[in-house]
């Protein structure tokens, strides 16, 4: 019979030298294990004579606890070893500087998008978003420019090849007009809305970008006349930019949804561009066939509209001269408005 201090003190040897509890479990088999070498000395009691049996029997079983005990004891240790690795790679510095946050800022063409906001309903006008993939029938036919018009062709559209689930051609809005067909015909006069959003042209140069922004405004009830497109126009750039030193004037002009049409020019009397008119919106009365395509009696029914493009309005605020700086993404410049 092999000596069990012996065992003992190798199996307390080997359980310390153990660097994981892989390795651990594996000792431990060979001393405990059905062909380990205490279950050996186990079975070997049989074969004793009676009565060395109940002391030997009682030494293998107090060898059996010491190694059972040291084997827990290791077992804790390693995980109160892995514990602390842990610990300690995960361990944060708390002396170190925080990656800090850069603060936004808002570009200025939604400046101005917001500004327009703000001015219209401050006069009781109703704020309204629309689908920039419009079907064809918003973006022309309602606006009276029905297919094979040749007004068409003053907006280089963006086709989608799929249709809609009716069927119907699909396109990238070219203007915030179909807006005006749109919100007339789920709300009843009167009507007094504008529409700001985005827009797509195939067009791309220092004056035109694929994608821009719009203000559509509409407003429509029995007695809407010119005069009071002059006068709300009038107002809005005069508040826009801060300053009444400021002229307009319609020129006649043609679009299919407007009848009689204008151009919006507009100079300042003060400062760098002093005297020098700038186009800054298309507008006229609503045409009936549009009022017609609005739900609405056009004998009953009369208002004007306008659509102003935001770049236009951005620009001449700030005294840019190149639209494309506004799409660029260049801090250096966005910087300047936050
Ligand atoms: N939708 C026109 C364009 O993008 C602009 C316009 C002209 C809008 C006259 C209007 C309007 O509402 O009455 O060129």
């Amino acid at each position: 019979m092999q000596d069990l201090e012996r065992i003992v003190a190798d199996a307390l040897a080997q359980f310390a030298q153990a660097a994981d509890s892989a390795e651990l479990e594996r000792i431990k088999a060979g001393y405990l294990g059905r062909e380990g070498v205490l279950t050996i000395q186990l079975k070997g009691l049989g074969k004793l004579p009676a009565e060395d049996r109940r002391e030997v029997g009682a030494r293998i079983n107090a060898a059996k606890v010491a190694i059972e005990t040291a084997l827990n004891d290791r077992r804790e240790g390693i995980e109160r070893a892995q514990l602390e690795a842990r610990l300690a790679e995960e361990s944060i510095d708390v002396t170190l500087p925080g990656r800090g946050r850069e603060r936004g800022g808002i570009h200025p063409v939604i400046r101005t998008w917001q500004r327009i906001e703000g001015i219209f309903r401050s006069i009781g006008f109703d704020v309204a978003d629309g689908p920039e993939i419009e079907t064809d029938w918003y973006n022309f036919t309602a606006l009276n420019n029905p297919l094979n018009h040749p007004a068409r062709s003053m907006q280089d559209t963006f086709y989608i090849e799929d249709k809609d689930a009716n069927g119907l051609h699909l396109l990238l809005r070219t203007h915030t007009s179909p807006m005006q067909v749109r919100y007339a015909r789920t709300h009843t006069p009167p009507i007094k809305v504008i529409a700001p959003g985005r827009t797509y042209r195939v067009d791309s140069d220092a004056t035109h970008s694929p994608m821009f922004h719009q203000v559509e405004g509409l407003w429509i009830d029995e007695h809407i006349s010119f005069a009071d497109l002059k006068g709300v126009y009038t107002d809005f750039l005069r508040r826009f930019f801060e300053t009444d030193a400021l002229e307009v004037r319609f020129r006649p002009s043609y679009f299919p949804f407007t009848e009689p049409s204008a151009e919006i020019d507009m100079a300042f009397q003060t400062g760098p561009s002093q005297g020098r008119w700038l186009e800054i919106s298309g507008s006229g009365q609503v045409h009936p066939q549009v009022i017609r395509n609005f739900g609405l009696d056009p004998e009953r029914y009369v208002g004007f509209a306008f659509g102003s493009g935001l770049e236009r309005l951005t620009m001449l605020r700030y005294g840019i001269d190149d639209l494309r700086l506004f799409f660029e993404g260049d801090l250096r410049f966005l910087r300047q408005f936050a």
